[in-house]
């Protein structure tokens, strides 16, 4: 059963990572700009080549068996996925595309483009956003030539996998691959960010990558993750026919670099068709960006309360409501669940925040679209509205 709205739909193939003086599209230009310079071959040409056209629509081998996702794993559930079919869904991130690329024999690439999730609504998550892939591989001639007597280290060894290491990865690969990557990416933050942005990382899990990081940038007093990486697991070097090389790999959130760059307050926005947004981007030098952002209008709060019916999830109502109050919806907050004790009924009352990124909206005009959310909510999901 698909679980794909008309709105998530209408999104596909907007490629606004491809689209010229949008942000998202400035700020991959600007990453991609960062690899081209610090990577060079002997003819001092970039090394790192740029996917940014892969078709959204992938099989599910492409999104999780390829990168290791266990069959179980509770992320491949319809509750966190856009499916179109048993097979087939819209990537949730592009690391459904890791396997393909090294099997085409590339060892340093970037794949930027549309990932959907079903999530929560709020002004920093939307169900469709954008990510920057990158994979970087290494021979063991590579990895070593700083090394003074290269010919005592090797790649590979068959040991016992550990908390800090793959079982086939000896500890000098991983010291050396963990430090290439928080080097790499280190600089990057300073490329997009400036020498004095800080950085922290922290140990994260990963199914295709082990060990793994997030690295965490701090804005505006707050630490944001930016990005999840790791050394690559060798199984998918192993399948992909490059067994004899090592590797990173790290996905990046677009839309997150961009809100934090350029400070855009509302993840809507990149979707904003208005002037006002656009035409800040449309500068002769993508380094020179000084967005400022626009007044805002009021929001109007509304409730409901309804009984769920049995199987119910959040994520059900939450693309419900994107698909009546489409880009009016800010967010969507769950503020009071209990079980009714005779019954053993579920309560859920949730508010619904609208605002307007272009003008004022009425409660009248409110009003109209929260009956309608209700209405369909009734019709679709079976729900139950408490009055
Ligand atoms: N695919 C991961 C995500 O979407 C990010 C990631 C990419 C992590 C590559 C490790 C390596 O969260």
């Amino acid at each position: 059963m698909t679980t794909i709205t008309p709105k998530i739909i209408s999104r596909v193939g907007t490629n606004l990572h491809n689209k010229k003086y949008h942000p998202i599209c400035l700020i991959k230009e600007r990453i991609r700009d960062f690899f081209y310079q610090k990577f060079l071959n002997q003819r001092k040409n970039p090394i790192f080549s740029i996917y940014d056209n892969l078709n959204p629509l992938v099989t599910t081998e492409q999104n999780f068996d390829d990168v290791l996702v266990p069959k179980n794993h509770p992320s491949r559930q319809s509750r966190d996925n856009y499916y179109i079919n048993k097979n087939q869904l819209l990537r949730t991130h592009t690391s459904a595309h890791q396997l393909a690329l090294v099997k085409s024999g590339l060892d340093a690439f970037l794949v930027a483009g549309d990932v959907y999730r079903r999530d929560t609504i709020d002004s920093s998550h939307y169900p469709v956003f954008h990510q920057m892939e990158g994979v970087k591989l290494y021979s063991e001639r590579e990895l070593f030539k700083n090394v003074n007597d290269p010919t005592s280290l090797k790649l590979f060894e068959n040991a016992r996998r550990t908390s800090v290491k793959q079982e086939t990865h000896t500890m000098e690969t991983v010291k050396l691959v963990e430090f290439q990557l928080k080097q790499t990416l280190t600089e990057l933050m300073e490329h997009l960010f400036g020498k004095d942005i800080e950085t922290q990382w922290s140990e994260v899990y990963f199914p295709f990558t082990h060990p793994s990081w997030e690295l965490e940038i701090k804005f505006q007093g707050e630490w944001l993750e930016v990005l999840g990486s790791g050394v690559m697991e060798q199984e998918i070097l192993n399948t992909a026919g490059a067994a004899n090389k090592v590797g990173y790999a790290f996905g990046l959130g677009l839309e997150r670099l961009a809100m934090i760059l350029f400070g855009i307050p509302d993840i809507r926005l990149f979707w904003s068709e208005d002037e006002r947004f656009l035409s800040q981007f449309k500068v002769d030098d993508p380094y020179d960006v000084k967005f400022k952002p626009f007044s805002r209008y009021p929001q109007l709060r509304n409730d409901i309360s309804f009984w769920c019916p049995d199987g119910y999830h959040s994520n059900d109502f939450y693309d419900i409501v994107r698909s009546i109050g489409g880009d009016l919806v800010e967010q969507v907050t769950l503020i009071d669940e209990f079980v009714h004790p005779k019954t053993q009924r579920l309560s859920h009352c949730y508010t619904v925040i609208y605002r307007h990124m272009e003008k004022t909206l009425t409660q009248k005009e409110v009003s109209i679209l929260h009956g309608k959310i209700a209405t369909v909510a009734e019709n679709m999901l079976g729900i139950e509205v408490r009055k």
